[in-house]
């Protein structure tokens, strides 16, 4: 890892469930690019975390490559953070186990996302699913992280990592970094476009609202022109108006512009230019990216060797956490 302006270690995670969307971009990604050049940042393809709903495993192994070329094509750089797939680091999961037997069943069972995706999925309830928060505690424990940059939605899950945290700490010694979120300051919670009261996901019922970083042009500006809207005509950020304010979040964020300069520039225009405009600058950003993002998938050997690479140094890091928790909970270290 390049010697970087502070110790301080950044640490985020996306799970390759789904095809990775424009509120992972702005609710995670962009953050995880900027904080590159001032922390020592470990990122993980979360595959482990893929399993807890039903999944085909081809599409798991096509998507953990994907996830890495994105990864690659979007900015994060080899040369200056780890990059790994979860699974190569078996850490995570001995971690986890042991995670499970410092946390509550009540502190579990009242996860939002848990019972949203009980709900959703009444036929596989597993207990993977109901362990998902600890799994993920023990990814960003693991590592002594200082700050996970994410998205609102994993906001609950944060919570419970710094608890379970905070709860080792005390009964032993201080053991594990508290752990604090960085969030977007725009975008923390990017909406469907079809439903602007509902959050953008990888794998939403609604995909048409769902905006994939892969999607090619035209798909793209299909998506923006179909919008929700509503049933004024003022392009203004407001809480009474959701897809407006949406929509102006997601031009701001490729535009590079703030908010207030994208109300300036779209006043009085109509909502049919504004989504036109909106569309047309995701694809101008996206276009590079797709392209870095072909290159690197037909140079899988490549893919490979940046996982392995990053898998090294994380079980390092790793290992030097666990065995610290495994002294301390009087586990017999082997000769
Ligand atoms: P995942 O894979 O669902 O999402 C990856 C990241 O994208 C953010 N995000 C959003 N942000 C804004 N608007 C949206 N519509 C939106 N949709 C997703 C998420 O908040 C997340 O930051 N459990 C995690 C993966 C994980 C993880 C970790 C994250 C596993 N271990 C350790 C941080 C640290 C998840 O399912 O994210």
């Amino acid at each position: 890892m390049e010697t970087t302006q502070s110790n301080k270690i950044v640490y985020s995670a996306l799970k390759p469930t789904g095809d990775l969307q424009l509120g992972n971009y702005i609710g995670a990604l962009k953050n995880m690019i900027r904080l590159q050049d001032e922390y020592r940042c470990i990122y993980t393809v979360a595959d482990m975390h893929s399993i807890t709903v039903d999944n085909v495993p081809a599409d798991l192994r096509r998507r953990t490559y994907d996830f890495m070329a994105l990864f690659l094509a979007i900015g994060l750089d080899p040369e200056k953070s780890v990059l790994f797939v979860q699974s190569h680091v078996p850490q995570h999961a001995e971690l986890a186990w042991v995670l499970n037997c410092y946390t509550q069943f009540g502190e579990a069972s009242r996860m939002t996302q848990f019972k949203d995706k009980s709900l959703k999925h009444p036929e596989n309830i597993n207990l993977g699913l109901f362990a998902y928060p600890t799994l993920m505690a023990a990814d960003i424990l693991l590592y002594q992280t200082d700050y996970v940059p994410i998205g609102k939605d994993q906001k609950q899950h944060l919570e419970l990592a710094r608890d379970v945290a905070q709860r080792f700490n005390s009964k032993y010694s201080p053991t594990f970094v508290i752990p604090d979120g960085i969030f977007p300051k725009q975008g923390a919670k990017i909406s469907n476009l079809l439903d602007p009261t509902a959050k953008m996901g990888k794998t939403d019922d609604n995909a048409g609202g769902v905006v994939f970083l892969l999607d090619d042009a035209d798909t793209i500006m299909r998506k923006f022109k179909r919008a929700v809207t509503d049933c004024d005509h003022d392009i203004v950020f407001r809480e009474d108006k959701p897809g407006i304010s949406n929509l102006l979040t997601i031009y701001s964020v490729f535009n590079g512009t703030t908010i207030e300069e994208a109300e300036k520039e779209f006043a009085g225009a109509s909502y049919a230019d504004f989504k036109l405009k909106v569309g047309e600058c995701v694809v101008e950003y996206l276009k590079p990216i797709q392209e870095k993002y072909d290159y690197y998938m037909k140079n899988k050997d490549y893919l490979e060797d940046i996982m392995k690479k990053g898998a090294d140094t994380a079980r390092y890091l790793a290992n030097k956490t666990l065995s610290k928790v495994y002294r301390k909970v009087g586990f017999v270290q082997p000769k």
